[in-house]
């Protein structure tokens, strides 16, 4: 038998009712805030997430499902759709018509990591990007939006985690401090690591390895070499999560996976996922647009991972579980073709319908509607159709009800007054 490939899965109905749920609540929520939904390709050229995730990064280094096309160019399935969303901006020139943009967008992404508990190499994301606001405000209305979706979904032990990484100035100095710091614990360092500290220090303190994890236990923080600015930004940023009455703990050492932040850096984590932890994650990235060829426009968002929240997500105790409002049993050849009429007319006036067209007893036949809860069984027997009518038994009750099959749709319309 053919199986599905490692770190891919299924979502088979039973779950895909709780994603569909979460989906809905978040476009209505972005709806409501004014974001537009953008879809974009999966597949995008690789030199667009090498520049903008970053060269020394995990994912452009080693988790990109990369591939040369036909005529030999490097294209990748997309890792993350920040960078897609931000090409677009460019390059449809949206700026022109209003710097200001929101989106959001929801699909699917691609990492080649060691798949385990919430860490798939095809997981989902909800993603929210903001163009042309450098405003503090506008990161803490982001973290609010997402915060209000944890609680709208019924997530109970969320944790939201804040940090600056400062912009290029504030890098300078603090580079220079962990350098110094990472030339003391080269002992320590994995490979990559050793590597990275003299091209992207930060990356090291991004590191999963245990040993590097330790040795950078003591690192400086970004977060005492803020410039003037930057740490303004930052006192903003709590004060307006403060005024909305979103808690948050200040997490010096978190620093993201991906290149192109500055300034206020988010996650928002949950214990009880183990490892894999961070259900959301974002941040403002100001000097991305630029970089892709862009004018200079300052840019935040953040993504929350479809697959962890589905795992936290209070909707699981409720039961979505679709049953048929009326289960048709057909006895005899006439009634399955009145079964078939009646079904296509049922299903177009909201009652749904569930026909039996297997040839089987009547015992058997409502065996399966009480399987399948059926609210009620239409029984178009032989004899009843002869006398013009069917029976309709609502299966709570156990009450039964002679109809006549004139105008037969509307009739039942009207009795189990959907
Ligand atoms: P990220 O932290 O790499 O950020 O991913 C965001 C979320 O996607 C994570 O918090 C996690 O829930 C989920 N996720 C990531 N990798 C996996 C995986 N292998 N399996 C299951 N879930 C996963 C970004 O992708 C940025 N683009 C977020 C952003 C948007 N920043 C600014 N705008």
């Amino acid at each position: 038998m053919i199986q599905l490939i490692r770190g891919f899965k299924d979502i088979l109905p039973g779950e895909v009712e709780i994603w569909q749920n979460i989906e809905k609540t978040a476009r209505l929520l972005f709806e409501d805030f004014g974001f537009k939904e953008i879809r974009l390709p999966i597949l995008e050229r690789t030199e667009l997430f090498a520049r903008s995730i970053g060269e020394d990064t995990d994912i452009v280094e080693k988790e990109m499902y990369t591939f040369p096309d036909k005529k030999g160019d490097l294209i990748t399935l997309r890792p993350e759709a920040t960078a897609s969303v931000v090409r677009s901006y460019i390059q449809h020139k949206m700026y022109a018509k209003d710097p200001v943009q929101k989106f959001y967008s929801i699909g699917p992404m691609f990492r080649r990591e060691r798949p385990q508990k919430g860490r798939y190499r095809q997981f989902y994301q909800i993603n929210a990007e903001v163009f042309g606001i450098d405003s503090p405000f506008m990161d803490a209305q982001l973290i609010f939006l997402a915060v209000k979706l944890f609680s709208m979904l019924e997530v109970t032990d969320a944790k939201l985690h804040i940090n600056s990484l400062g912009c290029p100035k504030c890098r300078l100095n603090f580079k220079e401090s962990l350098s110094a710091f990472l030339s003391s614990a080269t002992e320590k360092l994995c490979q990559d690591c050793l590597r990275r500290s003299k091209k992207n220090p930060l990356r090291v303190l991004d590191c999963k390895n245990s040993s590097c994890r330790e040795a950078m236990v003591g690192a400086p923080a970004i977060i005492n070499y803020l410039c003037p600015e930057c740490s303004q930004h930052f006192e903003a940023v709590k004060y307006a999560l403060e005024k909305v009455e979103i808690p948050f703990v200040i997490d010096k050492h978190l620093v993201r996976g991906l290149d192109y932040y500055t300034r206020t850096t988010f996650e928002i984590q949950a214990g009880s996922l183990g490892a894999q932890n961070a259900v959301a994650g974002g941040g403002r990235y100001d000097a991305l647009v630029k970089t892709l060829g862009g004018p200079d426009q300052p840019a935040t968002g953040f993504a929350i991972g479809i697959d962890r929240l589905a795992e936290i997500t209070g909707l699981r105790n409720k039961d979505f579980t679709q049953k048929p409002d009326i289960y048709i049993v057909a006895l005899g050849e006439k009634s399955r073709s009145l079964a078939f009429e009646w079904s296509c007319n049922f299903g177009l006036e909201g009652i749904r319908p569930e026909m039996d067209l297997s040839n089987r007893s009547l015992k058997s036949q409502m065996k399966r509607a009480n399987r399948l809860k059926a609210s009620y069984v239409l029984i178009a027997g032989d004899n009843e159709l002869e006398e013009g009518s069917v029976i309709l038994r609502n299966m709570t009750s156990k009450k039964q009800i002679s109809i006549p099959i004139e105008s037969l749709v509307e009739k039942i319309k009207a009795e189990i007054k959907l």
